[in-house]
């Protein structure tokens, strides 16, 4: 049984998780390379936490609770090993996952599960370099962690029953909807979310209409809580770029990124966390 989670990167995501595991009774174990980005985050979960109360989606208890089962770790190895879930939220790139997910193998417990947030990376070929392909799986979160109601469960090639079971029982826990999708490229939500926000900047860049308009589009017509360009502005640019490049190289020319996008993030425009977009947001 799960009792121990270590969320490994610090990012939305990787904070978003930790928040999730904390108030859903597992003692959290957060890492990061970078020792001072875990301050940032300590300071995060505390300042949401907060923010759960005073909007009643958590009570006083619960939050104080919450923040005693988080702890700060700076090595991977402590991390690792005392937790029965490791989730890696670290940035999309297959090669820094590769080689994380390989020394957590060898770290953590024998029954021990690794599972990836990756939004659109093969589960199989991360699991490549582990031993342990049957408790290898992909575990999608999505922005902002915290709020939104869905955990995409990723099945790789090798990945057991058990293991499913116990990551779903993991997500329910969380309060989340778990659905279990076969490892293709982007999964379900990746692969239609992108083919929406790609086409959105396509149509921008042929003047169709503003941004605002085609965000209203979406947000009017079709009751989105949020425009396909609003949300990649969230999501990150750069974050956006790096899934189409892979569809891209994947499922066929379709998901090419369209030059605007590239042309932005080359810019350092990578939307709500750098203060701009395709909007303008004030930095937080
Ligand atoms: N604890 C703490 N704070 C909470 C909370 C909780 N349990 N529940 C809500 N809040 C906070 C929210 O964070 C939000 O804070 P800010 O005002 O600082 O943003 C505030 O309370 C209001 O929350 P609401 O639940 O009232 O939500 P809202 O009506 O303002 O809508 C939203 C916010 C849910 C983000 C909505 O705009 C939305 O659904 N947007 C689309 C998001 C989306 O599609 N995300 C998926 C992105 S794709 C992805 O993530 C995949 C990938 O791999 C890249």
């Amino acid at each position: 049984m799960i009792k121990s989670i270590a969320v490994i990167g610090t990012g939305t995501m990787g904070r978003g998780i930790a928040y999730l595991s904390a108030l859903a009774g597992y003692d959290t174990y957060v890492h990061d390379v970078e020792t001072a980005a875990l301050d940032g985050a300590q300071a995060w979960l505390e300042s949401t936490l907060r923010k759960g109360v005073e909007k009643n989606k958590v009570t006083e208890e619960a939050a104080r609770e919450a923040i005693g089962r988080v702890q700060m770790v700076p090595d991977l190895e402590p991390a690792v090993r005392q937790a029965d879930l490791i989730i890696e939220a670290v940035p999309e790139n297959l090669e820094l996952k590769r080689e994380l997910f390989a020394q957590a193998d060898l770290f953590c417990a024998e029954e021990a599960i690794l599972a990836s947030n990756t939004s659109s990376i093969s589960i199989t070929e991360l699991a490549s370099n582990v031993e342990r392909r049957d408790r290898f799986i992909g575990m999608h979160f999505f922005n902002p962690p915290h709020v939104m109601k869905l955990i995409e469960i990723v099945r790789g090639e090798r990945t057991s029953d058990e293991t499913v079971a116990d990551t779903r029982a993991v997500a329910q826990k969380m309060g989340k909807t778990p659905i279990v999708v076969r490892d293709v490229p982007g999964f379900a939500t990746s692969r239609l979310g992108v083919a929406i926000g790609l086409e959105a900047m396509r149509m921008l860049e042929e003047g169709v209409a503003s941004a605002e308009d085609i965000d209203r589009a979406m947000e009017l017509g079709y009751n989105h809580p949020m425009g396909p360009l609003r949300l990649t502005d969230l999501v990150g640019l750069d974050v956006r770029l790096g899934i189409a490049e892979y569809l891209s190289s994947t499922l066929g020319p379709r998901f090419e990124p369209p030059r605007l996008l590239r042309d932005l993030v080359d810019a350092g425009k990578l939307g709500q966390k750098t203060g701009e977009g395709f909007y303008k947001w004030e930095k937080s």
